[in-house]
């Protein structure tokens, strides 16, 4: 029997206490979202009042001289080298998860002229699936999806030219292996792009070692980066200088202020950015970013795994017969940073839950979702989070 006591402890002993004091988070609410929408960094208001007070004191000469230009691939290639495993020059920030899974995938299926399918998971994010669709209207491509629970290794032949696949299945965070799914695909001679809005910031992630070729993600979830912050997009720098844009912009030329009347593309990552960049939403990703610097990302996973472990640990003794089932994988190992649950009643449970101030989220009409961020959650709000679940229960 676990008890609350134990939880207190783990909470001295654990390696990350100290980040919590980073951020902002009301006394009265267990906030287990950060799955959705990170914390607020507590300096996050000092980084802001430091970029308007560039813009203020600088006007345009912020451009080029405080880094306002540079700040796709900077903040990228930061990124890319504290969280994702990828060495400079393959990842930019810019625009949305969406957009840029279009641009990839549109460069991506000209790379395999030959192969006439893309392939999806039917778990994907439903925007990865119409941005799916919709490349492959245009191209003429065809769409095969992996059913729900199947390999991708099952589905994949000669014909099959690239996958879109998601590493955290974000309804139950169940984790498709990176480093053996990709080499699957590329030994069948596809080329792979991976979602990684719900492992970024959760999990070790080696892009360069696995040898993926692509990938996206979120900044506004584990890496704090505010509501709506700019997504990340990587894609290998052997693939590079035979990438096109499909949406070419002047920010993405190799000579932006040539301001010729015929795109050339920048030799680099950065051809893939299409018009001009927010300069203080970026600013406030790179600030949030700070928590990470000095952590060991497995020391991050070693405690997501336990957090979410706890939780389901704690539902089975604490809260059995009440309705709640465990729809996320019960092994730690095939499970991301969040633990989703069925109820028949989960549209009420929800509300009591909020009332109650515990805020996970409800993907209707019956998941209830929690997320859990290393960064700043603790062991014992998992045991207050189940204590206000076994009240919630019961109406
Ligand atoms: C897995 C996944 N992919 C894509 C998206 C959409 O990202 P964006 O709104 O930046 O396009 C989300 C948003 O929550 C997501 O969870």
């Amino acid at each position: 029997m676990i008890t609350r006591d134990d939880l207190v402890a783990l909470d001295t002993e654990d390696p990350l206490a100290d980040r919590r004091a980073l951020f902002v988070l009301p006394d009265d609410l267990i906030y287990l979202d950060g799955n959705s929408l990170g914390a607020q960094p507590a300096s996050i208001t000092a980084t802001a009042d430091e970029v308007l007070g560039e813009w203020r004191s600088d006007l345009i000469g912020g451009w080029t001289d405080r880094g306002w230009w540079e700040m796709p691939s900077t903040l990228g290639d930061r990124i890319g080298g504290l969280l994702l495993g990828a060495e400079a020059g393959q990842v930019v920030v810019t625009d949305t998860v969406t957009v840029n899974l279009f641009k990839l995938l549109s460069a991506a299926v000209r790379l395999r002229p030959d192969r006439a399918v893309i392939l999806v998971a039917e778990s994907s994010f439903p925007t990865d699936r119409y941005v799916v669709d919709a490349v492959a209207r245009r191209t003429g491509h065809e769409v095969r999806v992996v059913p729900r629970g199947e390999s991708v290794a099952d589905h994949l032949d000669e014909s099959v030219g690239v996958a879109v696949l998601e590493h955290v299945d974000f309804r139950t965070a169940e984790i498709r292996d990176l480093p053996s799914t990709t080499a699957e695909v590329r030994s069948s001679g596809a080329l792979s792009i991976w979602d990684l809005s719900h492992s970024a910031g959760v999990m070790k992630i080696e892009l360069d070692r696995s040898g993926t070729d692509f990938a996206v993600g979120c900044t506004y979830k584990f890496l704090n980066g505010g509501p709506g912050a700019p997504a990340f997009l990587y894609a290998a720098s052997q693939h590079l200088a035979t990438l096109s844009n499909p949406i070419p912009g002047w920010l993405g030329h190799a000579d932006p202020f040539a301001m010729t009347g015929t795109y050339a593309p920048d030799p680099g990552v950065r051809r893939f950015l299409t018009g001009t960049h927010s300069v203080t939403a970026m600013r406030l990703v790179d600030g949030a970013l700070d928590a990470f610097e000095g952590v060991d990302i497995v020391e991050v996973r070693a405690k997501s795994s336990r957090l979410t472990s706890t939780f389901i640990d704690l539902l089975d003794e604490r809260a059995a017969g009440l309705g709640y089932e465990v729809v996320s994988p019960r092994s730690a190992e095939h499970r991301g940073s969040q633990v989703t649950l069925h109820h028949v009643e989960a549209p009420a449970v929800f509300d009591r839950l909020v009332s109650a101030g515990l805020r996970g989220d409800l993907r209707s009409p019956s998941l209830l979702r929690f997320g859990f961020a290393p960064l700043y959650n603790t062991y014992v709000e998992v045991w207050d989070a189940v204590e206000i679940l076994r009240g919630a229960a019961s109406g």
